[in-house]
């Protein structure tokens, strides 16, 4: 399968770079091709502009070039991942705003509408550990709003959320979040 891989990290030396870089390995040895994208480096605007507004009484809107290139890249994968960094719980600004403006009315839902990919997967790299996610119902707040609230929510049945915890841990714990990307990445076959 053909991966668009969207990373988002303002640090090119970031684990969560390293963790893109782990997937794709894994991903290739895994017989996929995976596709790096980068938002930062490519310079994406997350902000909202009129352009990329839904018309709600138009589901063809034509949206920005920028936003319709994005469509463009994932129109042309089979697949596709965000790998952000876990930030007060949730997606970045970054990775939000890409979804604003990307995951847009009559290109991903409404109609008949549906993303076009048959896999997508979130993975965030989250400083905490599972433990603090499962005490305060954080990884629940993730199934709901991003695995179903926009993964479901764009027709996408086989959405996965995935976090990689202890990243601000020792040398051990990055050493599993890596293997873990890796695995990931070789094991990543289609639904069904
Ligand atoms: C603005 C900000 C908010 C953060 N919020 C969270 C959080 O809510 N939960 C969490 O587990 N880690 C949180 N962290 C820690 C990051 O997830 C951690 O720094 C990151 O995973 C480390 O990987 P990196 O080197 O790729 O940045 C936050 C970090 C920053 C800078």
């Amino acid at each position: 399968m053909k991966v668009l891989t969207v990373i988002d990290h303002p640090r090119r030396d970031s684990l969560t770079h390293a963790v893109a870089a782990r997937l794709a390995k894994g991903l290739a040895a895994g017989g996929h091709e995976p596709v790096l994208h980068d938002l930062h480096a490519a310079g994406f605007d997350p902000r909202m502009p009129p352009a990329d507004e839904p018309d709600w009484q138009d589901i063809d809107r034509k949206y920005s070039p920028a936003a319709e290139a994005e469509m463009a890249r994932i129109r042309a994968a089979d697949a596709l991942v965000l790998i952000f960094p876990v930030w007060w719980w949730g997606l970045p600004a970054m990775s939000k705003g890409w979804i604003d403006r990307v995951f847009n009315r009559g290109f991903a839902y409404d109609g008949d509408r549906a993303l076009p990919v048959r896999t997508l997967l979130f993975l965030g790299v989250a400083g905490s550990g599972r433990a603090t996610y499962e005490k305060n119902r954080y990884d629940l707040a993730g199934e709901i709003q991003i695995l179903h609230g926009i993964g479901h929510y764009c027709g996408v049945a086989d959405t996965r959320l995935e976090y990689l915890y202890d990243s601000l841990g020792d040398a051990a714990a990055i050493q599993a979040i890596l293997l873990r990307a890796e695995a990931l990445g070789r094991d990543f076959a289609p639904a069904g």
